[in-house]
């Protein structure tokens, strides 16, 4: 195996969390103080719009997550130069950016699904790019056609082979008006940074408009990019010829701060996040009080805890923003299991992603998954065969159990209920939290959680 290979491999390690079991004495309420950096769903982002300037960028907030590793891996084997800077600032200098073998590609990008956002900026400055099969969480078939669609429409010939997609741009990449069947985050992004450097105007309707693609037009703009987001979904980009390198403090995870607040919610916590902020997490504070968890807005952060008393039963339906976040269901879900009564999560991003529960069932949960659309309106994955709304009925006792990780959010789930449950649980397949959650382990301990790694 040649030495990238043998690098790709071990990018794509897991991040502090080197033991693949860890054993869990619940019961113990999670109290104490934790640190959030850079969301994981725009560092890794702004990592490849770096690609796109004529001088180094400096990121800063940068969590040591696994999915930073795979970016970073592929960005050097594109040729970027990137160093890391103190705890979490990464400087990033593409003058050198190059071609590299689709086997090296491959390897790095094993896990993750951001080597799709290569495709704009690589066929801006190579006029070429080649992604492999995508990973990412396993939560649904999470296609790739809007994608496609996209640099299609911007003059990119898509060539699919055996080993993944090829791109070349014959014609360089001209501004298009697109419009999105569904508000994709990845779609938007693509565009956005397809759009920056083409020739002339793109009108995208129906984008994503998430705080972390907001943090992600910041940069882009700081690069010198030129671009309106209007009302009703609908963004404009003119292309400019040159980008420089962006100077910029990511955004704050806001997944992993409603992750921990849910964690407070469960174990009958008092967990301090520092780093959250209220404008960007408004609609899981609304849904959070009414479910029964307590807050404190601070400068510095938010404090969430169980006031004590019983949790009520809540009708949730996730979406894209400003709606309710996927990504926020699966820890939430846990705490819904002590409320008293009948909630219901109809989730509307993914099709699959109440996998996690069927351990919490084996926890004790009763919890039951329906193809119906419940609670809300009809979504696209009504009249399919997808069992995409949960009825949960509460309170539940939960009780110890052997778990194996699933996917990212769910792996999350399933230690918050293995730390409220009675007895000692073990988990399994944990190395897939490190893609997401930073010193995920330190900070369990900080927090006073009973457990054991098995190495
Ligand atoms: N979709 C298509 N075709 C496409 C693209 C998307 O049908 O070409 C569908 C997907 O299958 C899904 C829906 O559109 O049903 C939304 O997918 P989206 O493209 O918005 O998701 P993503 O960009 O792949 C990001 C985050 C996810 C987060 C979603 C929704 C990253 C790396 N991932 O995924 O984060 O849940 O947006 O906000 O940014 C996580 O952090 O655990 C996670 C899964």
């Amino acid at each position: 195996m040649n030495t990238l290979l043998q690098d790709a491999q071990a990018a794509g390690a897991s991040v502090g969390l080197t033991a693949e079991r860890v054993t869990v004495h619940g019961g113990r309420p999670l109290k104490g103080r934790i640190e959030l950096k850079g969301a994981k769903n725009l560092v890794t982002k702004a990592m490849v719009a770096s690609l796109l300037g004529e001088t180094p960028s400096e990121l800063r907030s940068v969590p040591e997550i696994s999915d930073v590793r795979v970016v970073k891996g592929l960005l050097e084997v594109h040729g970027v130069k990137v160093t890391s800077v103190g705890d979490d600032t990464l400087l990033l200098d593409p003058s050198a950016v190059e071609s590299a073998h689709f086997e090296v590609i491959d390897a790095y990008a094993g896990s993750s699904r951001i080597p799709i956002l290569f495709c704009g900026p690589l066929l801006h400055r190579l006029g070429e790019a080649f992604i492999p099969d995508l990973g990412g969480c396993r939560i649904g078939d999470r296609p790739i056609d809007f994608h496609l669609e996209g640099l299609r429409r911007f003059g990119a010939v898509v060539d699919k082979q055996p080993q993944g997609i090829r791109l070349t741009a014959p014609n360089g990449l001209k501004g298009a008006k697109i419009e999105l069947p569904y508000p994709s985050v990845g779609a938007t992004e693509q565009v956005l940074l397809t759009a920056v450097r083409a020739e002339g105007i793109t009108e995208l309707r129906g984008a994503a408009i998430e705080p972390e693609i907001m943090d992600l037009i910041n940069i882009l703009q700081k690069m010198g990019a030129i671009i309106s987001v209007d009302t009703d979904r609908v963004i404009r980009i003119e292309g400019v010829d040159r980008l420089e390198g962006y100077s910029h403090t990511a955004l704050f995870d806001r997944n992993e701060a409603a992750s921990w607040a849910s964690a407070a919610l469960a174990t009958e916590g008092d967990i301090f996040v520092g780093g959250a902020r209220q404008a960007e997490l408004g609609t899981f504070l609304n849904v959070y009080r009414k479910v029964g968890g307590a807050f404190d807005i601070h400068e510095d952060g938010i404090r969430f805890y169980h006031p004590g008393g019983k949790l009520k039963p809540a009708i949730i339906e996730t979406d894209v923003h400003p709606g309710f976040m996927t990504d926020w269901q699966q820890p939430l879900v846990v705490a819904l299991t002590k409320a008293e009564g009948v909630s219901i999560v109809h989730e509307t991003v993914y099709e699959q992603r109440f996998g996690f529960t069927d351990a919490l069932v084996d926890m004790g949960a009763q919890i039951q998954l329906h193809r119906e659309c419940l609670g809300g309106a009809e979504c696209r994955f009504g009249r399919r065969n997808f069992q995409h709304s949960a009825v949960i009925v509460g309170p539940t006792k939960l009780r110890a159990a052997d778990v194996v990780v699933p996917d990212l959010r769910g792996g999350f789930s399933h230690f918050i209920a293995a730390l409220s449950a009675e007895g000692t649980s073990t988990i399994s397949n944990i190395g897939i939290i490190a893609r997401g959650y930073e010193n995920f382990i330190a900070k369990l301990d900080a927090l006073g959680a009973d457990f054991v790694i098995e190495s």
